[in-house]
């Protein structure tokens, strides 16, 4: 394995496929060492190909047992057979039948990719490239066949045996084994194909389509699991719904599989009519789930199936077309949840965790356009920029044309491109076809890394009752000004100002689309405070001179509930970067920004709390330590923003102490009360928690107490955690001992110990290293499992600023060693993790120079796997 310039392959250099492969039938034996795959393919030069080519087939790590073509064995000089291809170097010149038998060994497959066991059921992973981990093949997106698999497997072991599109026989082979033979008819490329054999069960129902198609729906997990599949399974029922109602678009099989496993690399895969889940994001109960957890399980569910329209029958040309399938996909998911629960809620949510996750990746090194140029190994393109962004150009895009041409534009998409591998230029010419627009300038959203700056600067003029807004943007690095959607209105001191008029904004939108430009409000009869960018309406930054009185204003009358909550994020942000810099003084007392901040809070929380409980936990919640970095952007101190954090939520909790009890008090539910993970419980829940935050940072002695009767005493998961989260923050035995006793409690739950771990690994103390030591070596830990992993040592990364940062460079070093052990087994994964380096430049200089050496450290580590070769050159460029 030589890794020092992984090969680079780049969106220019696409070349249409030499040859297209019209059927493919498999026959597959599984065994758990020696799994044998015959592969009888349908071969034909592609007339939009380089006729007279040599015919190269992907392939990695596979052993090729037989060849043969047109029933013909091949003479030794006619191909060329490595574990990673197979060459025919004169294949004929016209359509061709090939079959290849290989043997892989899904037992020792511990990269999670190609054909694999998890927890001893048989299961796949295609995507990106893991198809040719199991037979040799066109591995990529444009090569789309009709498959046929039969798939064979001892009884005992594998008593259920699932592939794609429709079941069309089953029965005995012999010596306890059995057979099932299944058939897709939508072409698909290889990455879309699965198949599962194990022993599992399921919980089922069926549905019937706009279409009157009766489709079987079943999620199958492991055996005794089925309870907790029932969530699930209504998610896929609401999902299927859904896209009727918002897009037309009905399911197109006899039968829609969900499956669980254990050892998933992802969150799930969106393979044709089988789609395998992280059973992370299939499994819930009122004991083992939290409210996260419900919500991340619809919106997943909902995500994999939306794929089968967007991504299945409408897939992508190439891989750098990624955000083709994953942003318009995010997008749809998004809605779905939307429109399942609280749009302004959950849009609040969206943004926060673009903002955690995409706007420092855009800020980084690792940085790239939603559309990348270039790439060494996909893999480590699954980015917030290509899904979250690559979400927000769609959203942009609805809000440019309207919602009638968005519907229609989507219609026509599917329309023209179904069962064809499409690239962004065909879907953004279905809306410039439905709108009549011209969206060349839009596409450049596609085609540049980082976050945009809009600067806007307002000016009342009281005599003639106008009111100027002067836009700017920032040209980053020689990109052309962006076509940027700025739904914005004015609110004056008492509510907003309807009377108020602008030429250039329709329907609520003015759309900037040079590098400046000015509005005029005419008729205003006050000094407004505008209101940009409602809904997040554009992924941008924006830089706008408004006190605090004039957020306040916001908070109080503006009629977008994101704007509201980003008025109070504002002011909150000022404080704490303005505190968290290494040079601030470890100020104790709040000062008078603070306290007004607190009585605005203070009268919000009586005006509304209660109305709408999950928007008023949004507002009371500080932004993030890694925000506060972000915002502060260089020479960041963790240490200086995690006092100045501390200190707010005590001030904050000092101040409203008293006002939050009585929210508790009269959120708590009714004994008795069943558990619901709608949004409105869930929304009681996390104000009543959030409540208890601010307590606790106030009165550690107070939060103790209370939250360990409310571990005692609740009877859902999100409480309990909720509760042991805040307990874990205040150093003494009763946090240890409710650590103690929650990990014996759920010993043997390990999705629930991945809860327990992520908080262990998160406890802001330089003892928490050392506990990290004795946590790897827990019954329950496992380097094999990714979500164990990530529960462990990914959560410190991410959600320990303080100590993953530590000036020692210990923290770094942790996570270095991590990803060298870690690399030999599951690139994947350790790539992943290795991500979390992707802001050290912007650390202070010690922390910064430490950080750099351990990169350099990792660097020259021999061997390493392409994942984490390319994402260590790129964080150290
Ligand atoms: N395509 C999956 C999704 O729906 C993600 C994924 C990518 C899963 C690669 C596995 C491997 O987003
Ligand atoms: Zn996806």
């Amino acid at each position: 394995m030589r890794t020092e310039t992984p090969p680079t392959i780049r969106l220019e250099d696409y070349r249409p496929s030499s040859h297209l492969i019209d059927r493919v039938e498999l026959d597959v034996r599984l065994a758990p060492h020696e799994t044998r795959i015959t592969a009888t393919l349908a071969l034909r030069p592609n007339p939009a190909g380089e006729p007279g080519v040599p015919l190269v087939l992907d392939g990695d790590d596979v052993i090729l047992l037989a060849l043969d073509l047109d029933g013909q064995a091949l003479p030794p000089d006619a191909y060329a057979a490595t574990p990673s291809g197979l060459t025919l170097h004169r294949p004929p010149a016209r359509p061709f039948t090939l079959r290849i038998e290989t043997q892989v060994d899904p037992t020792a497959n511990t990269k999670l990719m190609g054909l694999y066991r998890s927890n001893g059921v048989y299961c796949t992973q295609c995507e990106a490239d893991g198809f040719r981990r199991i037979t040799y093949f066109l591995d990529r997106p444009d090569v789309l066949s009709v498959y046929t698999t039969r798939i064979e497997a001892e009884r005992d072991a594998a008593p259920v045996l699932l592939g794609n599109g429709n079941p069309v026989a089953a029965g005995e082979a012999g010596e306890g084994r059995h057979y099932a033979v299944w058939h897709d008819p939508h072409p698909k490329p290889a990455y879309l194909f699965a198949l599962v054999g194990g022993r599992l069960d399921k919980v089922a129902t069926r549905f019937t389509t706009m279409e009157g198609r009766d489709v079987a729906v079943a999620v199958y997990v492991e055996p005794g699991q089925e309870p907790r599949a029932d969530y699930a399974l209504g998610a896929v029922l609401r999902s299927m719904r859904w896209d009727e109602e918002a897009f037309g678009r009905a399911y197109d099989l006899d039968v829609f599989n969900v499956v669980a496993v254990s050892d998933f690399n992802m969150g799930a895969m969106e393979n044709k009519g089988l789609n395998i889940f992280n059973d992370k994001y299939v499994l819930a109960s009122p004991e083992t789930a939290t409210d996260q957890d419900y919500a991340n399980i619809e919106a997943i569910i909902a995500h994999e199936y939306f794929h089968n329209w967007s991504g299945n029958r409408v897939t992508c040309r190439d891989w750098f077309q990624l955000c083709l399938k994953e942003g318009l996909t995010v997008f749809r998911d998004q809605e779905f949840s939307s429109d399942m629960r609280s749009r302004a809620v959950h849009r609040i949510g969206e943004v926060r965790t673009l903002r955690a996750r995409q706007f420092p990746e855009d800020a980084g090194p690792l940085a790239h356009p939603v559309r990348p140029r270039a790439y060494a190994e996909i893999n480590n393109f699954y980015t917030a920029t290509v899904y979250e962004k690559g979400a927000e150009i769609v959203r942009m895009l609805s809000t440019l044309v309207g919602p009638a041409p968005f519907r229609a534009g989507m219609d026509r998409y599917y329309a023209q491109n179904d069962g064809r591998a499409a690239t962004v230029e065909d879907f953004l010419d279905a809306f410039a076809v439905e709108s009549g627009r011209d969206l060349a300038a839009f596409a450049q959203w596609y085609e540049w890394p980082g976050t945009p700056r809009v600067e806007v600067e307002g000016r009342y003029d009281a005599a003639e009752r106008r009111y100027t807004l002067r836009f700017s943007q920032d040209l980053r690095g020689g990109a052309p000004p962006l076509v940027i959607p700025v739904a914005l209105g004015l609110v004056g001191a008492s509510g907003p100002i309807s009377e108020a008029t602008c030429p250039e904004v329709r329907d609520g939108v003015f759309v900037l689309d040079r590098t400046s430009a000015g509005l005029t409000f005419t008729n205003v009869p006050e000094a407004p405070v505008p209101s940009l960018f409602r809904g997040f309406s554009a992924p941008v930054r924006v830089e706008i001179a408004l006190s605090d009185a004039e957020r306040l204003t916001l908070l109080r009358h503006d009629t977008d509930a994101f704007n509201r909550w980003q008025a109070a994020q504002s002011i909150a942000m000022r404080l704490l970067a303005d505190r968290g810099t290494a040079r601030a003084r470890e100020a104790e007392d709040a000062g008078p920004a603070a306290q007004a901040y607190a009585e605005a809070l203070a009268a919000f929380l009586d005006a509304e709390a209660l109305a709408d409980p999950a928007f008023a936990a949004l507002v009371l919640g500080l932004p993030g330590e890694g925000d506060v970095a972000n915002e502060i952007g260089s020479d960041i101190d963790p240490d200086a923003i995690h006092r100045a954090r501390q200190s707010l939520r005590r001030h904050l909790g000092r101040a409203l102490g008293e006002r939050l009890s009585r929210l508790r008090a009269d959120l708590t539910e009714a004994p008795g009360t069943p558990f619901s993970p709608d949004a409105a419980s869930a929304g009681r829940r996390a104000l009543r928690n959030a409540a208890l935050d601010l307590i606790a940072a106030a009165d550690p002695v107070r939060g103790t107490a209370l939250a360990r009767a409310q571990i005692d005493e609740a009877t859902n998961m999100t409480d309990r955690l909720a509760a042991l989260g805040i307990l874990s923050l205040i150093p003494g035995e009763p946090r240890e001992a409710a650590l103690a006793a929650f990990g014996e409690r759920y010993a043997d739950e390990p999705l629930v110990l991945d809860k327990w771990f992520a908080i262990q690994a998160a406890i802001p103390e330089d003892a928490t290293l050392a506990r990290i030591a004795r946590l790897r070596q827990h019954r329950a830990f496992s380097m094999t499992n990714p979500n164990r992993v990530r529960a462990l040592i990914g959560s410190f990364a991410l959600a320990n600023p303080t100590q993953f940062n530590r000036l020692d460079g210990a923290g770094f070093t942790l996570l270095a060693e991590t990803v060298e052990a870690l690399d030999r087994t599951n690139p994947q994964i350790a790539a992943k993790l290795l991500t979390n380096f992707g802001s050290w430049r912007r650390l202070e200089p010690a922390r910064s120079s430490k950080a750099g050496e351990i990169l350099a450290r990792i660097k020259a580590v021999p061997g390493l796997s392409r994942d984490v070769a390319d994402i260590v050159a790129r964080t150290l460029s």
